[in-house]
């Protein structure tokens, strides 16, 4: 039966360029969504610009353009980016659009019909001069543990501690430097409380991976805390109905962005139907693909708020590590936070596809990429291994055959082990395992050239004679390639696409392992990749050191 499949990447913050770390959770989301169309499901990838907060405000108000010009550059931006690196969302929208407004103030009056919304004073760090609360992240200090200077209200770089801003020594506002006060106001919270009893089981489901299962019985240890969702003007965002001068906090209307994203689409896609989708009982599957800094908001609070406005609840949440690069955290100052448009001016997007891939597991570890390795994978496997399984057989056939594919394949049973590799490779796929799904492509790359090197066909072309040999043993090897090319397309589309024009097919699906091509005219053979020399990474890390943000 064929599934209908929602997925999801999380939704970019559109005050800043995508970068490397970013592209990790776009890759793994596209590969996954391409993967399950080529098999013959319906698969809808949605995205977006996550555009509301203090500090999209506050970025607009120091380049002097509104919050509204910043977010429509950054979204072109974005779709732009993404557009490079072959990721095939359905819809990349924004969270500031009248569809995600009509949704989040929906469920905001659903959950409160519920019972689940309550007003609470609070106290809170207030900048006088500037006359605006100030969120965590705009108060510095000294660290209350270890007294290092310099030290945002929400924890130390230095020792690691967390604490609360007030906690804060000698604190100031980021904003005009004065000493903030503590001011009291009305908040609004949702009753997370409420949903304790609902969240222990659905973390007891196939929803969620072991490690954030775990983490969840700490918390649920801990004791759940009612969720701050309000903040008082100035703020970017939606008003709260009924309380003028409080705006919805960015985290509650973010993810119903994902719904605003989809409900825009649907009115372009006569096929799709929004309740169909994310009605309570719906038979359709949600898949958010989330980094494990933001895991906190999707597996507690998304589905707790999906509950209370009877909606359907996401069927996963896949969680991944973050990106390193060469074994340091990605920073500006050391020329290691490297933009997408920056990257893509000096490489192919299908290089970093791959080597993520080759990395990735449905695990929450951190990935390294490394340059040096970087280079050695994309030269050795795909142009050593992959592409050179072609560039060894389609010069006899174009050249002594005017194109033409043998009659019959010559070793059967090679053919037919490479065709059996299609359900483990699928399975991979399925469970989120590229890397392993590499290695086992990688593997049967392995055997093609081992086949290819015994039959050595440069050898046998000199003798006339054995002519049709040579015919049927480069028909063999081209009918290998075309296999690898099937399991590596939700990773290289691209190129993909370069080999179907080669052989001159229609686009192949995954059912296409089954049978070969013969008898058949193909096109004359173009290099596919580039090998990638030191000097493009050399010339790669110059740009990104001298950057400016
Ligand atoms: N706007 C929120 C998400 C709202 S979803 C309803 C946000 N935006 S973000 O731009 O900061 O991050 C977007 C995604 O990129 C997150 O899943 C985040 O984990 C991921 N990554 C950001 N930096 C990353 C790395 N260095 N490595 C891997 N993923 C990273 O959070
Ligand atoms: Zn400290």
């Amino acid at each position: 039966m064929t599934r209908k499949i929602l997925v999801t990447s999380a939704l970019t913050y559109a005050n800043g360029p995508i970068h490397l770390g970013h592209m990790l959770e776009y890759i793994q989301t596209d590969i996954w969504h391409r993967f399950q169309n080529l098999i013959g499901n319906q698969c809808i990838y949605i995205g977006g610009d996550d555009a509301h907060g203090t500090a999209i405000m506050l970025r607009a108000e120091k380049e002097g353009i509104t919050p509204e010009t910043l977010i429509a550059r950054t979204l072109s931006e974005h779709q732009k980016d993404l557009c490079g690196f072959l990721i095939n969302c359905d819809n990349y929208y924004s969270t500031h659009t009248e569809e995600n407004h009509q949704l989040a103030i929906n469920i905001y009056e659903k959950l409160q019909a519920h019972g689940d919304i309550k007003v609470k004073t609070i106290k809170q760090a207030f900048d006088i001069e500037k006359q605006i609360f100030l969120p965590d992240r705009f108060i510095k200090g000294e660290c209350p543990r270890c007294g290092a200077a310099d030290q945002y209200g929400d924890n130390c770089e230095v020792c690691g501690a967390t604490y609360s801003p007030t906690e804060l020594r000698n604190p100031r506002s980021v904003l005009s430097n004065t000493t903030p006060i503590e001011k009291e106001s009305e908040h609004y919270f949702f009753r997370l409380t409420h949903y304790t009893e609902f969240l222990q089981q659905w973390s007891q489901s196939d929803a969620l991976q072991p490690e954030i299962r775990n983490k969840l019985n700490e918390w649920f240890k801990m004791g759940l805390q009612d969720w701050d969702i309000s903040r008082d003007a100035p703020y970017f965002g939606f008003e709260i109905p009924g309380a003028p001068g409080k705006y919805f906090y960015v985290w509650l209307d973010a993810p119903i962005g994902y719904m605003a994203s989809f409900k825009n689409l649907c009115t372009r896609r006569d096929d799709l139907d929004f309740d169909e989708f994310w009605r309570r009982d719906s038979q359709t599957e949600l898949h958010h693909f989330v980094g494990k800094d933001i895991m906190y908001f999707h597996s507690l609070f998304w589905p707790a708020m999906l509950q209370s406005a009877n909606y359907r609840i996401p069927t996963a949440i896949h969680t991944h590590g973050f990106v390193t690069v060469d074994g340091q955290k990605m920073s500006k100052s050391r020329g290691t936070f490297i933009k997408a448009q920056t990257y893509l001016s000096h490489l192919a997007a299908e290089y970093l596809r791959y080597y993520y891939a080759t990395k990735l597991g449905d695990n929450l570890e951190d990935i390294d990429l490394n340059w040096r390795d970087f280079r050695l994978r994309i030269n050795a496997d795909l142009i050593g291994k992959y592409i050179n399984i072609a560039s060894r057989c389609a010069g006899f056939i174009n050249k002594k055959f005017a194109g033409m594919l043998g009659q019959s394949l010559e070793l059967p049973t090679l053919f037919q082990e490479f065709s059996n590799a299609a359900d483990t490779i699928a399975a991979y796929y399925e469970r989120r395992e590229f890397g392993r799904a590499m290695r086992e492509i990688m593997q049967l790359a392995n055997q093609a050239n081992q086949y290819i090197a015994q039959q050595e066909p440069w050898v046998i072309a000199k003798d006339e004679t054995q002519l049709p040999r040579v015919q049927a043993v480069c028909t063999m090897g081209l009918n290998l390639f075309r296999l690898l090319t099937i399991y590596l397309k939700p990773v290289l589309p691209e190129l993909a696409t370069k080999v179907e024009a080669f052989f001159d097919i229609a686009p192949l699906t995954w059912q296409d392992h089954q049978h070969a091509l013969l008898n058949h005219k193909i096109k004359k053979f173009k290099p596919l990749m580039q090998r990638i020399d030191e000097e493009q990474l050399l010339a790669l890390k110059t740009a990104t050191e001298n950057e400016s943000y």
